[in-house]
């Protein structure tokens, strides 16, 4: 989508002015910031080129200000595949050897998370943006680490939070701030695959190197791979951050010798008694993915762009009368009613946030089309010329992050988790 048709998409009819102090980090995604950089380029370098880094890479082949420089992975097929995409790049094997590059503007960085914390920190030190994919760190302590950087060397840094790019959930969540489901009473996050997780790996010495995500030494499983996505959009919504965490993690199904939980469900709690769930199970996808924002006129489904009023308004006279003759009831019969409640003349599907919505089921451990992530490297590589941050953006993504981790720690130590006072850090109430 470009850059105009995103602006529009999102139906803010009081013009970027209204985005911007909404959503401020969306700064460079405005008609006006597009003149900003006329003719620039960002000249970039990419540190892992593997599955999310080539879906970086081809977007990045479809903007025009940006110039990819240089290219680094420590898997040789992987740097391969990139370099074939820019067969102009330099490449290394060695995070440290591109950083010393010159003519850098800015790094890409989309390692296993366990490689996040360090390369970030040595990007920004050695004077780099930096985009790093979420999340952030596989520790605490290596989050606050990555946003001290981040604050002491004055660069940009970007997280891959792509939801805060989406048109859909841009538009949801400027409906629920403006009051159309009422006062939030719930949170309820999920994401269900069928699945192993696993990826093919051609030597069993390989294992770990492919499918990290299964061990505890470069992944925090399902909590920093999916949960940190659903949690980021919560604190949006709420405008806050949980106080305490506690629930229950297994591994109840893929029994391979795997280490991460493939089954975590786990409540969130807000200082005004507001409940976030969150559930993952990956031995069963009935449910799908969605984070519902539950209120007391209504309910917002951001994954699918959709709303759902409590009351719905009459069905058609006709409707009703039949309704009415054959199952001796009346129209009002809630959508979501007990499961005993027939099929009704309602039929009540909701209704969608915007014209053109993407959806996706949730089984690409990849990237998607049009899920916002676009738009956020392009904002990126905006923020990378201009040099100016995206304010709120490394916040938003701190908080999932630091939750997501907190989650873990609440499973694997089986007890309720404060949120350390020690973690918190500045957080922009955009009210
Ligand atoms: N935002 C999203 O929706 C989304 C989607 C998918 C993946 N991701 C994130 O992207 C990151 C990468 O995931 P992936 O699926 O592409 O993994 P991957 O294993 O396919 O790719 C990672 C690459 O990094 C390379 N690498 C590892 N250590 C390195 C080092 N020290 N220096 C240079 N290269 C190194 C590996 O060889 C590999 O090619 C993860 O943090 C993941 O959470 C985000």
């Amino acid at each position: 989508m470009e850059r105009r048709n995103f602006i529009k998409e999102i139906g803010m009819m009081g013009g970027s002015g209204l985005l911007v102090s909404a959503f401020p980090w969306l700064h460079s995604c405005t008609l006006e910031a597009e003149k900003e950089i006329k003719g620039e380029k960002a000249r970039l370098g990419v540190i892992g080129t593997g599955s999310r880094g080539m879906y970086h890479l081809n977007h990045l082949l479809t903007l025009p200000h940006v110039e990819v420089v240089a290219l680094c992975d420590n898997y040789e097929p992987h740097l391969k595949q990139a370099a074939a995409l820019f067969p102009n790049a330099k490449t290394f094997s060695r995070h440290t050897d591109l950083l010393s590059m010159p003519g850098i503007d800015g790094v890409f960085v989309v390692t296993p998370l366990s490689e996040h914390a360090h390369i970030t920190i040595d990007a920004l030190k050695a004077g780099k943006h930096t985009f790093c994919e979420k999340s952030m760190a596989t520790t605490t302590e290596d989050c606050l680490a990555m946003y001290n950087t981040y604050k002491e060397t004055g660069k940009v840094l970007y997280i891959g939070q792509q939801r805060l790019f989406d048109p859909k959930y841009l538009k949801a969540i400027e409906m629920i701030h403006s009051g159309i489901i009422g006062d939030i009473t719930g949170i309820r996050c999920y994401w269900f695959r069928n699945n192993d997780w696993r990826r093919p790996v051609e030597h069993p010495s390989l294992e770990r190197k492919i499918n990290w995500r299964l061990y505890k030494e470069f992944s925090g499983g399902l909590m920093t791979e999916l949960a940190t996505h659903q949690l980021q959009v919560g604190n949006w919504v709420l405008k806050m951050i949980p106080e305490t965490v506690a629930g229950f993690g297994d591994i109840i199904f893929w029994k391979d010798s795997r280490e991460v939980y493939d089954n975590v469900c786990l409540v969130y709690r807000y200082a005004n008694g507001i409940n976030m769930t969150y559930e993952s199970v990956i031995s069963n996808k009935f449910n799908g993915l969605e984070e519902q924002i539950l209120g007391h006129k209504g309910t917002m489904e951001l994954e699918k762009g959709k709303y759902y009023f409590e009351e719905v308004k009459p069905a058609a006279g006709i409707l009703q009368l039949i309704n009415q003759i054959e199952h001796r009831m009346f129209d009002n019969v809630s959508f979501a009613g007990p499961s005993w409640v027939p099929e009704t003349a309602q039929k009540y599907q909701g209704e969608y946030v915007l014209n053109k919505i993407s959806q996706t089921e949730g089984s690409s451990t990849v990237g998607v089309v049009d899920d916002g992530s676009l738009e956020l490297a392009d904002a990126f590589c905006h923020s990378v010329i201009t040099g100016r941050p995206a304010e709120n953006l490394v916040e938003e993504a701190y908080y999932s992050s630091v939750l997501a981790l907190l989650g873990l720690q609440a499973m694997e130590e089986q007890r309720i988790i404060k949120f350390p006072d020690e973690y918190k850090i500045p957080y922009l109430n955009f009210a």
